[in-house]
C-alpha cells in the first residue's frame, strides 16, 4: 500500500512511521510512504521526509486565489503519487469537497483529545483547561466535519496536576505516534469496511 502523509509541524508521527517501516520492512508492514506533503515550507516534517530520501510537496494557501484553488492543487498534488491511504499527521489545514471527493474514505487524522471532546486546533489545551482528568489521541477516517470522522483507534492519557500544555501534549504523542503506526499498518494490511460511524478492520 502506498501512503501519502501530510504534515504541518515537527513531524514526530511521521518520523514513527518511517522508523516502522524501516525496522519492520514495507512489506510485513503492508505500507511504504510514497510522498509527505505540507502547508507550510520550511518545517521539521518536510526536513525529516527530506533525510529519508522521499518525495515532497507543499501546498500554501496563501498561494491560490480561492481556497477551492488551493484544494483543487492540494487534491492533483497527492494524487500524483496515487496513494492508497492519506495519513494527516498534524496537518493544520482543513481540507474542501474536492479533496474528500477524491481521497474520502482513505484519508485518515490523529488528533490529540478523545473525540468528541476537544476537536479542532487546540485540543491539548481545552481539555487542559476544562480540567479533564484523562485525555489521549483519536485516529479516525476524514469526513466534511472538523475531527468529526467515523472513529478507528483511541488511547488514553492520564492528565497530571503538573501538566502544562507542552508537558501533556508530549505524553499524548507517546500514545499518538504508536497508536498511529498500528492503526495504518492494519488498515493498509487488512483492509477495512466503513460502516455509518463503524470502522471494520478485517
Ligand atoms: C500531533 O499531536 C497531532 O495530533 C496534532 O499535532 C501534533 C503533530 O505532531 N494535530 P507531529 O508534527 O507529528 O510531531
Amino acid at each position: 500500500r502506498r501512503l501519502v502523509v501530510l504534515v504541518s509541524g515537527s513531524g514526530t508521527n511521521l518520523q514513527a512511521l518511517l522508523d516502522e517501516i524501516a525496522a519492520t520492512g514495507a512489506e510485513a508492514y503492508g505500507a511504504e510512504v510514497v510522498a509527505v506533503g505540507a502547508d507550510r515550507e520550511g518545517i521539521e516534517g518536510l526536513a525529516r521526509a527530506e533525510r529519508a530520501g522521499l518525495a515532497t510537496f507543499v501546498c500554501k494557501v496563501g498561494d491560490h486565489a480561492t481556497r477551492e484553488e488551493w484544494d483543487a492543487a492540494l487534491t492533483d498534488a497527492v494524487a500524483a503519487h496515487e496513494p492508497d491511504l492519506v495519513v494527516s499527521a498534524g496537518f493544520m489545514k482543513i481540507v474542501g469537497e474536492r479533496f474528500l471527493a477524491r481521497f474520502g474514505g482513505r484519508f485518515v487524522n490523529t488528533h490529540p483529545a478523545l473525540l468528541p471532546s476537544f476537536p479542532g486546533a487546540h485540543g491539548v489545551r481545552d481539555a487542559l483547561a476544562y480540567g479533564a482528568k484523562v485525555t489521549g489521541c483519536t485516529v479516525h477516517f476524514v469526513d466534511d466535519g472538523v475531527d468529526t470522522g467515523p472513529i478507528i483507534a483511541q488511547g488514553v492519557v492520564e492528565v497530571r496536576d503538573e501538566d502544562d500544555e507542552s508537558a501533556l501534549h508530549e505524553r499524548i504523542k507517546e500514545v499518538e505516534r504508536r497508536l498511529l503506526v498500528e492503526v495504518v499498518g492494519r488498515l493498509a494490511r487488512n483492509g477495512y469496511r466503513i460502516e455509518g460511524r463503524k470502522v471494520v478492520i478485517q
